[in-house]
């Protein structure tokens, strides 16, 4: 397999985890470079539903080697949890997960700041997941943060914690919120340490190792392009880079060793979390609920969703550099008779064909909108583009075109089976 970096090209849940565990199938190496146990990676195989959080998805196929790059912040006593889930249910977690040891580590203050200024910024709250992501990469910018290798190193670890506690209790106090105990934090993370000691590695050499061999490595983002950093909807976004050049950055792979970016997407829209969203709707929203649909992976919050945004999608495909496009929950739109596509915005007068910067004026434009016939027809056993409605393969086509890349893979439910490449 071509090195493939994947992203999510809307506001994150576009159905990665599944698309990842296909690809993987080809792929050698899989590497998660940003984000921490925000991401809710969903995948089923058979009917036995894994979510993974920090693990890439390549975990749940054999002799694939997954890799938690420097990019990613790491919430060890999340990250035990997770590899001790894994091998409850059978699945092989040794010798091939590696963690890089530049990773952040994310600590107990890190969720707690992480809700105090939730609670602090009220109404114009981010909806955070609330694991400390925000504040983690806040101490890794300021240069205060404290990596996996000072995690596993005993003596090291505890002259830095100490002095995080004691630093970060004094902000703690001055919320209003309940100072930190140095022992129960130490006491915790340094069993996590000891725990997660041999996963920890160079992570920079190993895969050059693997590019130098001439392994393909599926580099799989989470969150999705609106959520990043640098190019969301700020400040209702995440804090790394979703979009394809965090990749690099926080792998450690450099932009020429990159082969193809494939941008996963929904046939509709979901957001969890605050912040502008053009295409909300209200009527799709209750009937993808009630078909038991789009609730958080890791928060269990219903999400936000509205019809499929090629605005939005367009400008996912311009800054992440998408070639190839999988569409997933076709099924959700199965029994709507007409499906609308924004294929623009309007602000008063002015129109857009691209997203605005200025969060006020995006969350004031209204969607320009073209209609399509709805299939009405089942599309779950699809499984070859030929078994799918000819209005379904339009509305496809038509979504791709829109979004400047080819179609791909076009996905009818979360069974690896369900996946048509087209
Ligand atoms: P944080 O990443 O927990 O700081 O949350 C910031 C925003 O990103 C919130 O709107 C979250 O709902 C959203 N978010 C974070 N991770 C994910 C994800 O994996 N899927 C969808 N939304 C996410
Ligand atoms: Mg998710």
């Amino acid at each position: 397999m071509a090195n493939t970096i994947l992203v999510g090209a809307q506001w994150g849940d576009e159905g990665k985890g599944k698309i990842i565990d296909v690809l993987t199938e080809q792929a050698d190496v899989v590497v998660r470079t940003q984000g921490g146990n925000n991401a809710g990676h969903t995948v089923f195989i058979g009917k036995q539903k894994y979510i993974l959080h920090l693990i890439p998805s390549g975990i749940l196929r054999k002799k694939k080697i997954c890799v938690i790059g420097n990019g990613v912040v790491v919430d060890p006593v999340g990250l035990v949890g997770e590899i001790e889930g894994l091998r409850k249910i059978g699945v092989k977690v040794n010798g091939n997960l590696y963690v890089s040891e530049t990773a952040h580590v994310v600590f107990p203050y890190h969720r707690e700041l992480d809700a105090q200024r939730e609670v602090l910024k009220g109404k114009n709250k981010i909806g955070t997941t609330k694991r400390g992501i925000g504040p983690a990469y806040g101490d890794k910018a300021a240069r205060v943060g404290l990596r996996m290798i000072d995690l596993v190193n005993a003596e090291r670890f505890k002259e830095k914690l100490e002095a995080k506690i004691k630093e970060n209790n004094e902000v703690l106090k001055a919320f209003g919120a309940k100072p930190l105990s140095f022992k129960e934090v130490h006491a915790a993370y340094r069993k996590a340490g000891d725990y997660l000691r041999p996963f920890v590695t160079n992570t920079v050499t190993l895969l050059h190792e693997s590019v130098r061999r001439g392994d393909g490595i599926l580099f799989e983002g989470a969150q999705g392009t609106f959520l990043d950093i640098d190019h969301g909807t700020y400040p209702y976004v995440t804090s790394s880079n979703t979009t394809a050049g965090g990749a690099c950055t926080g792998s450690g792979v450099a932009p020429n060793r990159m082969d193809r970016v494939v941008g996963v997407l929904k046939a509709y829209t979901t957001r969890v979390g605050e912040g502008p969203l053009p295409t909300e709707n209200a009527e799709i929203a209750d009937m993808l609920h009630a078909m038991g649909r789009e609730f958080g992976a890791t928060t269990g919050r219903p999400r936000r969703c509205g019809w499929f945004d090629s605005v939005a999608t367009r400008h996912a495909t311009m800054v992440n550099g998408i070639d190839d496009l999988a569409v997933t929950n076709i099924d959700g739109l199965d029994t709507v008779e007409t499906i609308k596509v924004c294929i623009g915005y309007r602000d008063g007068k002015k129109k857009y064909d691209y997203v605005p910067n200025d969060i006020e004026v995006l969350a004031r434009c209204e969607p320009v909108y073209a209609e399509f016939p709805g299939w009405r027809t089942p599309t779950h056993n699809a499984r070859s583009w030929k078994d799918l409605p000819a209005k379904a393969r339009s509305y496809l086509k038509a979504i791709a075109e829109l979004s400047d890349a080819k179609l791909f893979i076009a996905s009818v439910g979360p069974g690896r089976e369900q996946t048509i490449f087209v």
